[in-house]
């Protein structure tokens, strides 16, 4: 890779003399370098050259140190690979710098020989996360909004608030009526964001006792609690660098709820019966069909808390204040279902479409989905439209709502 110019390199040190040493020894090699006495000047850089692959910061240096920049850096370019140099009296920073995402370390005095193999190994790393990036991106494009189907106004300007936010670590709060597709928001903001290439992390917050949620979430060490037989790290440390889907975030118990704020305020926590402080950097997306503001006031759910949870809200409108919608959603959900289901359907009748406008959808665009489905399943084989008939008995009489 190095032998046909492939790598950039920023150096960052106030020693002019490493500076120059580093700079002839990868120039030689064929590497395009660039330099930077302190690491304000290194972020200068990193702010206006999008091709950098290697960052070489020292640890120690005046105005912003290396672990500064690193975090800094993160910022504006997560793919890029850092490594830190570092005098032997602070190899344990050096070790806290690689917890904050940096690829490895070099101790000084350094052997130019060993420096080559580490670079060229995070060169390897770049490059992997590069392609990774590609299938990402082509997912995202999938998830941009074009599987998220409505343009009322109500939907561009939920489309508008996840555009402006996506990028930001803010965390968003997204409300709605149960089936009103808080989950499918949380994956757009997602795939929309500069996370995009690292995970997303959904945990469905309900159905979990409070120790196992604490667990699931933060992680245990072995022989915390009883059940408790190996290590494990919780979603937190899974979703680094990436985002936490938080659903049904109204549910959680008051001791999760307190370790939830402290991530977000402090952004580290500890395993469950663990010392260590762990660091980690966690887009935080929660979502809720409860009303957060009474369960505030019953003392139910910690003010604090709600604040830090509702950063940005986005609110999702039900399906009977959009019904505008409905008729490209049921175009959508025939071409979803009809051709897993070998039917020929390609549309709903003139009366169908008036009748399920007619209807008011308690269940939302969920329940608009199963409607669908069902009718294509129980149509005649060689049925070419959804006919009011095929649609449940609530919905023909505009009943349940
Ligand atoms: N605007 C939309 N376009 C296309 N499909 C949608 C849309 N909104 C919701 N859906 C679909 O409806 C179903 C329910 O959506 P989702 O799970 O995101 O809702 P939710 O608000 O999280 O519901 P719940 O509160 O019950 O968890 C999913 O299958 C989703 O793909
Ligand atoms: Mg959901």
């Amino acid at each position: 890779m190095a032998e046909n110019g492939a790598g950039t390199i920023l150096i960052a040190d106030d020693e002019p003399n490493i500076r120059r040493v580093l700079e002839a020894a990868f120039a030689k090699d064929g590497y395009t370098v660039l330099t930077a006495e302190n690491g304000r000047k290194a972020l200068d850089i990193v702010a206006v050259e999008p091709n950098i692959d290697v960052l070489m910061s020292d640890l120690i240096m005046p105005d912003m140190n290396g672990v500064e920049l690193l975090e800094a850096v993160r910022e504006i370019n997560p793919s890029m690979s850092v490594l830190m140099i570092t005098a032997h009296g602070t190899i344990k920073s050096a070790v806290d710098a690689m917890r904050l995402g940096a690829f490895d370390y070099i101790t000084k005095p350094f052997d130019m020989d060993e420096i080559k193999v580490v670079v060229k190994k995070a060169l390897e790393r770049r490059h992997l996360i590069n392609e990774n990036q590609d299938l990402r991106q082509q997912l995202k494009s999938r998830y941009k909004f074009d599987n998220i189907v409505g343009s009322s106004g109500r939907m561009q300007e939920v489309y508008k608030i996840v555009e402006r936010v996506a990028s930001s670590r803010a965390s968003v709060l997204i409300r709605g009526e149960s089936g009103t597709g808080k989950e499918l928001i949380a994956r757009a903001l997602h795939y929309n964001s500069n996370r995009a290439a690292m995970p997303f992390v959904p945990v469905v917050c309900v159905a979990l006792s409070e120790q196992l949620l604490e667990s699931e979430l933060f992680g245990h060490e072995k022989g915390s609690f009883t059940g408790a037989i190996g290590q494990k790290p919780g979603r937190f440390e899974m979703a680094h660098k990436g985002t936490l889907f938080l659903d049904e975030i109204g549910d959680i118990p008051g001791n999760v709820q307190m370790k939830l704020l402290r991530v977000l305020q402090e952004r580290e926590f500890e395993r469950v019966g663990g010392l260590k402080t762990i660091k980690v950097d966690v887009r935080v997306v929660t979502a809720t069909n409860q009303n957060l503001e009474t369960a505030v006031k019953e003392g139910k759910f910690r003010e604090d808390l709600f604040y830090r949870l509702q950063v940005v809200q986005i609110n999702l409108p039900p399906l009977r204040e959009r019904k505008e919608d409905i008729p490209a959603l049921v175009e959508h959900f025939i071409g979803k279902y009809a051709r897993d289901n070998g039917s020929d359907i390609k549309f709903a009748s003139p009366e169908a479409l008036e009748t399920m406008l007619q209807y008011n959808w308690p269940g939302n665009v969920r329940q608009l989905e199963n409607t669908v489905e069902r009718a294509i399943v129980l149509a005649d084989p060689d049925a070419q439209l959804i006919t009011p008939d095929l649609l449940p008995i609530e919905v023909q009489t505009h009943k349940g709502s």
